[in-house]
């Protein structure tokens, strides 16, 4: 059995405004309802739940009412920081069997997310216990030390980390009660906690894609609102063949609903 975990307990503190921004409509519709109308979508996902902004619970139950949403089965208020946030996931989820159950973490503000990751993800959980998405950067990375730099990594060996991040939910339940009790565990997503607290577990890395952002800055609203609009029917400039070429095979239906 595979349970999606939409990670929408976030403020969208770099974006800055006073809606969260997976609450922000793109293309006519909220990021949050279009994330989880991929999952919806998605074969192989039998479960999805949401971890909500605990000031906005009511308005995601709204946004899953309306489109209703069959997988859905629960929207709860999410913690004070992401990592918070999935260990209240995986409470909530305590009564699944941990070892024959897979859990798919996902940030709710990346709207664009493709069945065939999905796809490749749930495969991979037949093998790993843990598997991440990631693509290569574009960009030269470097590390810095107050605006100095330290290294520059071979860029060759890099990827940028996206989600879904999946997991047998015994693997990555075990690394965060490890986490927990360090003092000075730290994380910005979960599949840093397996490497550091679970060190014996390989972690499968699947290929993401570039269209699979994460709406951060004020400016992917509106990347984010155009990759939706050139996967719609209505962009005549393009071929169908372009369009292919340029998002990866993915169709979106935005005009006209679904
Ligand atoms: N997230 C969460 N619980 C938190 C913090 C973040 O579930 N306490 C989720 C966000 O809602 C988002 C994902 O984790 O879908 C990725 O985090 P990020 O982009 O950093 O979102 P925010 O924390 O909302 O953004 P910011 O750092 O700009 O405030």
């Amino acid at each position: 059995r595979t349970v999606a975990v939409v990670l929408a307990g976030g403020s969208g503190q770099r974006i800055g405004l006073a809606t969260p921004k997976q609450l922000l409509k793109i293309a006519g519709k909220t990021i949050l309802e279009h994330t989880l109308d991929v999952f919806e979508q998605a074969p192989r996902v039998d479960e999805v739940i949401v971890m909500m902004n605990p000031g906005f619970v009511n308005d995601a139950e709204a946004i899953v009412r309306k489109a209703g949403f069959t997988k859905v089965t629960r929207v709860l208020p999410g913690g004070t920081s992401r990592n918070a946030t999935t260990q209240l996931a995986l409470d909530a989820l305590s009564h699944l069997p941990a070892d024959t159950t897979n859990l798919l973490f996902h940030d709710a503000v990346r709207p664009l997310l493709s069945q065939r990751v999905i796809d490749d993800c749930v495969t991979a959980l037949d093998t790993y216990r843990a598997v991440d998405v990631a693509i290569p950067s574009s960009d030269t990375v470097i590390e810095v030390d107050d605006d100095v730099i330290t290294d520059v990594p071979t860029r060759a060996r890099l990827r940028r980390g996206q989600t879904p991040q999946g997991f047998r939910m015994s693997a990555i339940r075990d690394a965060y009660e490890r986490a927990w009790a360090d003092p000075g565990f730290e994380a910005t997503d979960d599949c840093t906690v397996v490497l550091r607290y679970s060190p014996g577990t390989p972690i499968h890395v699947v290929a993401g894609e570039e269209q699979n952002m994460k709406v951060t800055q004020p400016v992917d609203i509106f990347i984010a609102d155009k990759l939706f609009q050139l996967s719609s029917a209505d962009t005549p400039e393009f071929t169908d063949q372009d369009r292919d070429r340029l998002l990866g095979g993915r169709t979106v239906v935005v005009f006209g609903g679904s």
